[in-house]
């Protein structure tokens, strides 16, 4: 085909976009169907090289292959990397100026997706110190603010009518829109430091990483598509295209991945995968200009990692793992709980399990051992919350309930972001 039919054959927008996004959709394909073929491939190398995990909550302790996220997630970034040149054919085929401001944008996601692969690779060769797990993605997450800042995009935010409203009372005058400069890039910066470690602490049964990781990256395509369909300027809609060619290939490979790790898992994703997913989930948001609204997405992953701070900050003893207790009696997982003695919870500590014992979001028993007061606290996890509310249930079960639990969550987050959003603030959004 000669160059002056293929620049009359993208002179509509329409048509760019329908090709690029056909393009991205025939890669996807490819990159689920490679992972399918590499896991299996794979699974018996993992064995023979000794890298795999016990699965916790099984009867036989077989060893399953552990971190196969980083097949996927290797798979995930040949198809990222094939696919470079396909958003930015338009501007090769006609006399436009070539959008390096775009180009950047989409090399930045790509190089803070590689680091977070190699922090959660490293993770799980190594068992990183939390200090790492925080300090590593805080500076991976520099590339992409940067090109946030080049850009010149905004760091404005819509000031709800309530809080407008208290400050006129208050006799000042408050704008619609407020600009927060600085504090947006620490807000953008907490957004991917907490959106790589709250799925991989949301974790511990058959299939929840990955499930979690699908319902979020599903609800964020939707929510490009109706911005695809409710905005008119061009440039904002390139950016949901932007998001959707990330999501997409995610979105096959993570699904081939769910397959082997559903319950009875065949395979564990380990903190590669959850690094990954995290990484991707907060990049696409950040460039797409709608990190606020994902957060909406992460409603269950924010819970957890609150419900989790007086384990995290060591009020309450952390133990390694704080998965769900098996029963191989009855083939199903409880609660599992952190013993320990009651001399150990300093003050504060004791306050913050009175309150939370008191409104029902913790088991707590007290009992003796040697003569010495001890106290026995269910892990805070939503995941035992879960189980202290439904009781001992079958692992698949639990995993189908907390998935429920996430896609209910995104209908709500849904609804507050085209229903409520347009009440709180008097303008549309
Ligand atoms: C995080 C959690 C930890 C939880 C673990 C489970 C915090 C602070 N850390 O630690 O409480 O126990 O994830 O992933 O909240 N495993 C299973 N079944 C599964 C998945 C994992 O038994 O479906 C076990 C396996 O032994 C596997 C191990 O968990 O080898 C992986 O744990 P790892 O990802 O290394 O734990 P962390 O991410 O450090
Ligand atoms: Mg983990």
């Amino acid at each position: 085909m000669s160059k002056t039919k293929i620049t009359s054959f993208f002179q509509t927008y329409e048509r760019m976009s329908l090709f690029t996004i056909t393009t991205n959709c025939l890669l996807s394909l490819l990159g689920g169907f490679v992972s399918l073929k590499l896991i299996q491939e794979y699974i018996p190398i993992f064995i023979q090289r000794g890298h795999y995990g016990n699965d916790q909550c099984k009867v036989s302790n077989a060893p399953i292959p552990e971190p196969m996220g980083v097949i996927t997630a290797a798979v995930y970034l040949i198809i990222m990397f094939i696919f470079i040149p396909f958003p930015f054919l338009e501007w090769t085929y006609t006399e436009r100026l070539f959008p390096h401001d775009k180009f950047l944008a989409f090399l930045s996601a790509i190089i803070s997706i590689c680091t977070a692969i190699l922090l959660g690779f490293a993770d799980d060769m190594l068992d990183l110190r939390w200090r790492h797990k925080l300090l590593f993605p805080t500076l991976s997450s520099l590339p992409v603010l940067m090109v946030y800042y080049v850009q010149g995009s905004s760091t404005t935010i819509v000031v709800p009518k309530i809080a407008r409203s208290i400050v006129s009372f208050l006799g000042f005058e408050m704008t619609t829109s407020l600009d927060i400069n600085l504090l947006y890039y620490v807000f953008m910066g907490m957004v991917i430091v907490f959106c790589t470690n709250s799925i991989n602490i949301y974790a511990g049964i058959n299939g929840l990483e990955v499930g979690q990781s699908l319902v979020i990256a599903s609800s964020i395509t939707l929510y490009n598509v109706i911005q695809l369909y409710r905005l008119q300027d061009p440039i904002e809609c390139w950016y949901n295209w932007l998001s959707i060619y990330f999501l997409l290939p995610f979105i096959t490979t993570s699904l081939i991945l769910y397959n082997f790790n559903k319950y009875p898992a065949r395979v564990f994703v380990g903190d590669t995968y959850c690094y990954w997913a995290g990484m991707t989930l907060a990049v696409v948001a950040i460039l797409g200009h709608f990190s606020k609204t994902a957060m909406l997405f992460f409603i269950p992953q924010a819970f957890n990692f609150i419900y989790s701070t007086p384990q995290l900050f060591h009020l309450v003893p952390c133990p390694r793992h704080r998965l769900p207790k098996f029963d191989s009696k009855t083939d199903t997982v409880g609660m599992s709980f952190a013993e320990f003695k009651k001399s150990e919870l300093d003050r504060f500590g004791q306050w913050v399990v009175t309150i939370l014992s008191t409104i029902g979001l913790l088991f707590k028993e007290d009992f003796n051992n040697d003569g010495e007061k001890w106290i026995r606290l269910n892990n805070f996890t939503v995941i035992n919350l879960v189980l202290k509310f439904v009781g001992p249930v079958r692992e698949g079960t639990l995993t189908k309930l907390l998935l429920l639990l996430q896609v209910f969550s995104s209908i709500l987050a849904f609804i507050i972001r085209f229903f409520l959003a347009r009440i709180l603030y008097d303008v549309v959004l």
